[in-house]
């Protein structure tokens, strides 16, 4: 599948006097994996919040999958295929690997059926096994979470956000705080989830973003300062002084 899965028109989101997003325009093409970059206080965060309903926008419009859902609630984004994973990270940690993946692929079906029937709860199980098996924690499920590798919590974060099973998922910082060998996990299963879902990643490591990413987005001042292809953007003078300027990765 090509073309636009997300498009994102003249958004703004002003927090008092600050513009945090000062109208963003970005399109996000299915079946490319597309990156975010910028300095601290860009507004790359508050994109995903925006985009996902966490945050109402203050101006603009954002299209996902050709629908209008600039206005719709968190709930109604997640059902129609949108997730995305926290730049703090955020896990049951006191369940284990195999409870936090069925808790959120029960809740999936559980938000308006509280008292789930035994169907439901086959489905999740099943679900819960898949996406172990998908994430390669099968032999941490029943270890609980706080036991977990950094690099483990990352996948489980993902995995949790998978179990809506969604069109486009939005990573926020995924392998930030990573050491070399946990990175180059996290990427390759990153990379390997892009076959079969669209990802948009939120990162600061520029290896990383050049070595994963088909687009990338440019963001600085609540803006997007320019996009293109890896090639691109590292021939980009603006890109370089703008970007690298303000971070030294
Ligand atoms: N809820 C909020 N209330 C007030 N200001 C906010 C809020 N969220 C973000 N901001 C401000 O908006 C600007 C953009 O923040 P945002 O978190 O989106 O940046 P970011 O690009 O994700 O940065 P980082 O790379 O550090 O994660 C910053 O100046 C931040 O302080
Ligand atoms: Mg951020």
């Amino acid at each position: 599948m090509s073309g636009p899965i997300l498009e994102i028109a003249d958004v703004e989101k002003h927090f008092g006097g600050l513009a945090a997003l000062g109208g963003v325009n970005a399109t996000v093409e299915s079946g490319r994996l597309t990156a975010i970059i910028g300095p601290n206080g860009a507004g790359k965060t508050t994109l995903f919040n925006v985009v996902t309903g966490i945050l109402a926008p203050s101006a603009g419009t954002i299209r996902f999958l050709g629908r209008d859902i600039t206005r719709s609630s968190v709930h109604e984004i997640s059902r129609l295929g949108l997730a995305r994973t926290l730049q703090i990270k955020s896990v049951f940690h006191g369940l284990t690997v195999r409870e936090n993946l069925w808790i959120a692929a029960q809740s999936r079906e559980g938000v308006f059926k509280p008292f789930a029937n035994a169907k439901t709860c086959r489905r999740a199980n099943e679900q819960a096994d898949a996406l172990l098996e998908e994430l390669a924690l099968t032999r941490l499920a029943s270890q609980q979470a706080a036991n977990l590798s950094y690099g483990d919590v990352a996948l489980l974060e993902i995995g949790i956000a998978l179990a809506t099973e969604p069109k486009l998922l939005l990573l926020d910082e995924p392998i930030c705080g990573m050491g070399p060998a946990e990175t180059e996990r996290t990427v390759e299963k990153i990379r390997e989830l892009s076959k079969r879902i669209d990802i948009v990643i939120i990162e600061h490591d520029i290896e990383v973003v050049f070595d994963i990413s088909d687009d990338i987005i440019v963001m600085a001042l609540g803006r997007v300062l320019a996009r293109g292809t890896p090639a691109e953007i590292s021939e980009n003078a603006e890109v370089r002084s703008a970007y690298l300027g303000d971070d030294d990765a």
